[in-house]
C-alpha cells in the first residue's frame, strides 16, 4: 500500500527521467505517476530500468489539455506534484514561441487549476513543486551571481515563458494559498540529454566527425550541474523546502562555451584512443543565437545553508561519466537522432 501519490510531469525527458528514477527507487512507499506527452524530447527508453517497479506508472497526457488534466487529477488524487514538463530548448523557442506559451504557461496553469480543485482548500500534506530555470533572471555581465531575489529579466521566448509560469505559481500561492515551492537551476548535463543541447550535440558530432557549431565568439558562459545532482536537489526541496519559497540550484561551476567544448574534445580523444587535437579540429564558429545571454551563474548559498545541499560529483567526474554513458548507449543516440531530429538539425545548422 502506498502512503502518498506523487505526480511527476515531464518524467520521460532528460531531467524528469532522473527525478522519476530517484523517487521510484528511494521511496518505495510512494506511488509515482509519470505524466508526459512524449514529444520529440520524451522517451520512455530513459526509464527501462524502473518501468516494472510496482510503485511506478505512466500516463501519456498533454498538459495543454485542461479537461484531461483534471480527469487525471481526479483519478490519481496526487498529494504532490513535481512539474518538469516543458518545451526546453531556447533555439526552438526562437522559431516557434507559441508552442512554448502553450506548454510552459497554459500547461502550468492547467496543472495549478487541477491541484487547486482537487485539494479544495485542504492543503495538509500537499505540495506543488515547480521546476524552473536560472534563465528567468536574464543575463549577467563578467561578474556577479543570480540570487533568489535577483529581478526577473528574461530575453528568449523560452525564458519568458518559464518566467511567466513562475509568476503564475507564486500567484496561486498568494491568491489561493496553494502550497508551492520553486527551484531555479542552472544548466544540467548528464546521461539522456537530448542532442540538440550543446554537450550531447558535440558528443554526437565528434562520434560522427561532424562540425562542432560554436555560436558567436564562444565566450558565452554557463554554470553546469550534473543532472543527478539536480534530481537530488529537487528531492530535498520537495520534502524540506519552505512553502512559498524559491531555491536556486547550481554547482558554482562556470565554463565559457569554447573552453568547455575544448575540454570535451580532449576527453573524447582520450576515450576514443585518437591523438590529442583530433576532435578540436571540428570546432566551427557559426552565426550567433539571437538575444544570446552572455553569462549565467547561480549563487546556491540558500539551498546549501538551509537544506545542507551540495553537489555530489565534480565537473571532471560528471563529464567523464556523461561521455562514457553516450559511448555505451549509441543505440539511444541513434534512436533519438533519427526522424524529427534530422529536420531540426538541417534547418538550425544548414538552413
Ligand atoms: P526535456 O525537453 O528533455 O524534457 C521535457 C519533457 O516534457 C519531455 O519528456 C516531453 O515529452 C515533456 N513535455 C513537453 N511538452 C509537454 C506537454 N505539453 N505535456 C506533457 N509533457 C510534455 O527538458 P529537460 O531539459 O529535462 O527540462 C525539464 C524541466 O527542467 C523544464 O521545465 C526546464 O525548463 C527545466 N530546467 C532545465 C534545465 C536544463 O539544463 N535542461 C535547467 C534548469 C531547468
Ligand atoms: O540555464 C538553464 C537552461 O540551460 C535550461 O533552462 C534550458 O532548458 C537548457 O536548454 C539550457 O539552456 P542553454 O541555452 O544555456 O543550453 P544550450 O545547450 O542550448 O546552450 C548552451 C550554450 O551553448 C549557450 O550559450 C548556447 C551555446 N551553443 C548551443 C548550441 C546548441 C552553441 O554555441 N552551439 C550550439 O550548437
Amino acid at each position: 500500500m502506498h502512503n502518498k501519490t506523487i505526480l511527476i510531469t515531464g518524467g520521460a525527458g532528460f531531467i524528469g527521467s532522473h527525478v522519476v528514477r530517484e523517487f521510484v527507487l528511494k521511496y518505495p512507499e510512494y506511488r509515482i505517476v509519470n505524466l508526459d506527452a512524449l514529444t520529440y524530447a520524451g522517451n520512455l527508453a530513459n526509464l527501462n530500468d524502473i518501468e516494472n517497479k510496482p510503485n511506478y506508472s505512466f500516463v501519456k497526457v498533454d498538459i495543454t489539455q485542461a479537461n484531461i488534466i483534471m480527469d487525471v487529477f481526479h483519478e490519481y488524487k496526487p498529494d504532490g506534484v513535481i512539474h518538469l514538463a516543458a518545451e526546453s530548448h531556447v533555439d526552438r523557442s526562437i522559431v516557434d514561441p507559441l508552442a512554448f506559451v502553450m506548454t510552459n504557461v497554459i500547461g502550468t496553469v492547467n496543472l495549478l487549476n487541477a491541484a487547486k480543485t482537487i485539494w479544495d482548500g485542504d492543503f495538509k500534506g500537499k505540495r506543488f513543486h515547480h521546476v524552473s530555470t536560472d534563465e528567468v533572471y536574464g543575463t549577467l555581465g563578467e561578474t556577479g551571481l543570480f540570487t533568489e531575489t535577483t529581478s526577473y529579466d528574461p530575453h528568449s521566448p523560452y525564458s519568458a515563458s518559464k518566467a511567466s509560469s513562475d509568476h503564475f505559481v507564486r500567484a496561486y500561492h498568494d491568491t489561493y494559498g496553494l502550497p508551492v515551492v520553486l527551484t531555479n537551476c542552472s544548466n544540467n548535463y548528464g546521461p539522456n540529454h537530448f542532442p540538440e543541447k550543446l554537450i550531447p550535440l558535440c558528443i554526437h558530432n565528434i562520434l560522427n566527425n561532424k562540425p562542432l557549431p560554436i555560436y558567436g565568439d564562444g565566450k558565452f558562459t554557463r554554470d553546469w550541474l550534473f543532472v543527478i545532482d539536480h534530481a537530488k536537489a529537487i528531492d530535498l526541496v520537495f520534502h524540506d523546502g519552505k512553502e512559498g519559497e524559491s531555491y536556486n540550484v547550481g554547482g558554482f561551476n562556470e565554463w565559457k562555451n569554447i573552453d568547455l567544448v575544448k575540454e570535451l574534445c580532449k576527453q573524447m580523444d582520450e576515450k576514443l584512443g585518437r591523438s590529442e587535437g583530433t576532435a578540436a579540429e571540428l570546432i566551427t564558429f557559426v552565426k550567433d543565437r539571437p538575444g544570446h545571454d552572455l553569462r549565467y551563474a547561480i549563487d546556491a548559498t540558500k539551498i546549501n545553508r538551509e537544506l545542507g545541499y551540495q553537489p555530489s560529483v565534480t565537473f571532471e567526474e560528471g563529464l567523464s561519466k556523461t561521455i562514457d554513458w553516450y559511448l555505451n548507449n549509441q543505440d539511444w543516440l541513434d534512436q533519438v537522432t533519427s526522424g524529427e531530429y534530422q529536420h531540426y538539425y538541417q534547418k538550425q545548422y544548414q538552413g
